[in-house]
């Protein structure tokens, strides 16, 4: 026979179970944070703070494009960047399946511009796709896509050199990425590349100037009018006239566009072999790319070396919407007494509480001391050692360094790896 004391006990716990349930169930979209909670840390607040999101293949999706980029905290209800001085990253494939690359391709310029008079930046990747629709291979071009560009003509000037899209894909496009997380020196920098890098690939160095300039010269030679008539219905036209054998390895099966060796390859432990062999290569942390999709999550390998970003967010796809987040500071170390232990910090359960008001735009500005010597050389067509003993004068001392990185969906958001440690500048 149960006690009184038990079966109120009992009754208490199942009254306790049933409210979790329902507070999670009910829990708002807008309980995913987009800024990862304060760093775990005695040491007080940061000094540098950079937030970088990444988002993968686009589609034609417009709404879902808008989506995941309100649900990172970049943009409002008005598609207006709010981002500050975020970075993002959109990992190539904004174009076919879907009907509206072309106000895609118009956000992300508008948005180009206003994060850049806010401090922040828009970097675009060069997708499989873009290369396709350049060259005129348009088989997944839907009929919808082409008559949002006016028809086949109007799509083909502007899609052409001295067109709007086409002068934009070559200023403001690349193949790859190298994005160094803060102006000072030895920043960990993370690599970005539609396909998967492949570290026999023949044109790997120097990273990322010899990819890119391959594909800036295939895409102008691709672009130079009169474009080739599209297939279909015309026949397949391969290739630009007077293309090398080098651009043609970059758009070989092989190359940065169309390999899914990272991806794809189930043996782990070759796959960790490539990724500690182009992290030395390229000098980067975390290689980063879309293009093979996972319909459920954004899928980190070898412990968040690697990163798959393309979760099929566009309804051509009906996967989810997802975006990588990732927060990296630079926190002074505080004196502390003789022999104090610091191995507390890795410990992962220490970053479970979040500080709503962490990231706001009002303490970021406090946050980002010396923001005049603060020059993010993420440009990737440029020298990629650059030479930050100049902007160092701005942080001197003992810092913890700190990157998180998260997988951000509409209502969760999940850890990938934290990274931490103690660094002088
Ligand atoms: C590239 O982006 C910059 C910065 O937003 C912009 O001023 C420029 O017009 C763009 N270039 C082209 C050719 O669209
Ligand atoms: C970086 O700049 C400093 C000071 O201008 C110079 O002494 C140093 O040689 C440079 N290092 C490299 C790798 O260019
Ligand atoms: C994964 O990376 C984190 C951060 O660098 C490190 O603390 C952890 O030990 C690594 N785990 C494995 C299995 O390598």
């Amino acid at each position: 026979m149960p006690t009184r004391q038990a079966v109120i006990l009992v009754g208490v716990l199942a009254i306790a179970l049933l409210y979790l349930l329902i507070s999670n169930s009910t829990a708002p979209k807008s309980e995913v944070k987009p800024h990862p909670p304060s760093p775990s840390t005695e040491n007080g607040e940061p000094v540098f703070r950079q937030r970088l999101v990444a988002v993968g293949d686009l589609h034609g999706d417009i709404q879902n494009a808008q989506k995941v980029l309100r649900m990172a905290g970049l943009i409002d209800s008005q598609a207006n960047w709010i981002g500050g001085q975020d970075i993002l990253v959109q990992t190539g494939d904004i174009v076919d399946r879907g009907a509206h690359a072309l106000d895609i391709y118009k956000l992300m310029q508008k948005l180009r511009g206003q994060a850049a008079g806010k401090g922040g930046r828009v970097l675009s990747i060069l997708g499989n796709h873009e290369i396709m629709n350049a060259i005129g291979d348009w088989r997944y071009v839907t009929q919808d896509d082409i008559k949002e560009f006016g028809g086949t003509k109007r799509r083909q000037e502007a899609l052409a050199k001295d067109g709007w899209l086409g002068a934009e894909w070559l200023a403001n496009y690349s193949v790859t990425a190298k994005v160094p997380l803060s102006p000072y020196t030895h920043s960990p920098a993370l690599s970005f590349t539609h396909g998967s890098l492949r570290p026999s690939f023949p044109n790997l160095l120097p990273y990322p100037k010899k990819i890119n300039e391959l594909g800036y010269s295939l895409l102008s030679k691709a672009l130079t009018p009169p474009l080739v008539p599209p297939y279909p219905p015309n026949p397949y036209s391969g290739l630009p006239k007077g293309h090398t054998r080098e651009e043609a390895e970059l758009y070989a099966e092989g190359g940065p566009l169309w390999w899914r060796g990272l991806a794809e390859r189930e043996d782990e432990k070759q796959v960790c072999q490539w990724a500690e062999e182009l992290k030395t290569k390229l000098g980067v942390r975390r290689i980063i790319g879309g293009h093979t999709p996972n319909f459920e999550r954004i899928v980190s390998r070898c412990n968040g070396s690697i990163i798959i970003i393309d979760t099929g967010i566009s309804s051509a796809y009906g996967g989810v919407l997802s975006a990588l987040d990732i927060v990296y500071t630079l926190t002074p170390v505080k004196d502390r007494t003789e022999g104090k232990d610091t191995g507390h910090r890795q410990d992962p359960l220490m970053i479970a509480s979040f500080d709503p008001s962490y990231g706001t735009s009002a303490k970021k500005a406090d946050i980002v001391k010396g923001e005049a010597e603060r020059q993010i050389d993420a440009n990737e067509n440029e020298n990629e050692n650059t030479n930050a003993s100049a902007e160092t004068s701005a942080l001197k001392g003992r810092f913890i360094e700190r990157e998180e990185v998260h997988a951000i969906y509409e209502k969760r958001k999940k850890l990938i790896v934290v990274e931490e440690r103690e660094i002088s500048l």
